[in-house]
């Protein structure tokens, strides 16, 4: 499974403890910056994270910024993005059951490294239940269809 990342300067120490993670565990990671630690606007790393899901060059994203919120706001904007920004565990997975989320989104002013790392792994193993959720999410394409 090919991940995409990416962050503001909120973000930016998360994101680096996140990318090394992920390839310790074997995913393949798309880093889609920053590279340094700059100031710069989450939407513009939102949107090139999510056009890598769209276009199906990765198949879920991550994404950090201060609080995860601007980031998951930027996201949702996007055709066919399911953002959630989390901040325990619970969430982590459940977004996955139930929601399908494909982006994962974090507060690297709220949580810290050892959390975000472990709601990451969460969320990347854990499997879309489908049924009756699968229903209910396509009444979320129909709205954004609309
Ligand atoms: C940047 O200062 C901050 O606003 C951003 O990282 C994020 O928290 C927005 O939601």
């Amino acid at each position: 499974m090919k991940i995409a990342l990416g962050c503001d300067h909120g973000g930016f120490v998360h994101k680096t403890a996140i990318l090394k993670h992920l390839e310790e565990n074997g995913f393949e990671v798309q880093d889609f910056g920053i590279y340094e630690n700059v100031s710069v606007d989450y939407p513009d790393v939102a949107e090139k994270v999510c056009e890598s899901i769209q276009n199906s060059e990765c198949e879920l994203g991550i994404l950090v910024c201060g609080t995860g919120i601007g980031m998951s706001i930027a996201a949702n904007k996007h055709k066919g993005i399911r953002a959630a920004a989390v901040s325990e565990h619970f969430s982590a997975k459940f977004t996955r059951l139930h929601n399908n989320s494909n982006v994962l989104c974090l507060g690297g002013r709220v949580i810290g490294v050892g959390t975000a790392l472990e709601l990451v792994d969460l969320f990347v193993n854990t499997e879309f239940e489908g049924g009756r959720h699968q229903a209910r999410i396509d009444k979320i394409t129909q709205i954004e269809n609309k």
